[in-house]
């Protein structure tokens, strides 16, 4: 079976290229964006992108929206976690956390799958907590900030494997196989 993931972000492609192929799933990356539109909600962006490239994109494709939820900031930056990635950065973040104790957030991914002509949707989360400051060089965006629940070390400190092993997108990814399975597409 062969899916197109689109995405521009090369880190999220290796991710889950490399859990897919472990399943025989060829995934080929279709480097483009789309239009984003801000709302509460991871899904509500994906879905009106889907129905952009459900015109503009042949075959079935895979796209991914995620965020970092940190608790003591009601959720910020949550849906807008690209942006505040762009604007503040890490260094940001840790100058907002400053001086907090109650350090807990999750990362959520959302996936849409568009399968003929349906869209399906999976999700994974991974709980942890925003560190003090930045550990590691590896992955992208928060990953050298964000250690998960009963790890010592950050996302940034593990290796593409590692953190396939335990983190939000790779537990979504589980979610999609699981699906792909039950409906005999695997
Ligand atoms: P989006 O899903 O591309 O909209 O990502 C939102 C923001 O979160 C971007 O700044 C990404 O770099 C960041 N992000 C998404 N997934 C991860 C991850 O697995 N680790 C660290 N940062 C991430």
């Amino acid at each position: 079976m062969t899916i197109q993931f689109i995405t521009t972000n090369a880190g999220k492609f290796a991710e889950v290229s490399e859990k897919l192929a472990a399943a025989s799933v060829k995934l080929v990356h279709l480097d483009r964006g789309y239009p984003e539109i801000q709302t509460d909600r991871l899904e509500k962006v994906l879905k009106y992108a889907a129905t952009g490239l459900d015109d503009e994109v042949k075959g079935d494709y895979l796209i991914d929206d995620s965020g970092l939820f940190i608790e003591a900031l009601g959720g910020f930056p949550g849906v807008y976690s690209a942006y505040v990635q762009r604007r503040l950065g890490n260094a940001g973040i840790l100058k907002l956390m400053a001086g907090e104790t109650y350090r807990a957030a999750t990362f959520q991914t959302v996936f849409l799958l568009r399968r003929g002509d349906e869209h399906e949707v999976f999700h994974g989360d991974c709980p942890g907590s925003i560190t003090e400051s930045e550990r590691g060089r590896n992955g992208f965006g928060y990953d050298p900030i964000f250690q998960p629940q009963g790890e010592t070390r950050t996302f940034g400190e593990m290796s593409l494997q590692e953190k396939n092993a335990i983190s939000h997108r790779a537990r979504a990814v589980d979610v999609l196989l699981t699906h792909l399975s039950a409906t005999k597409e695997l």
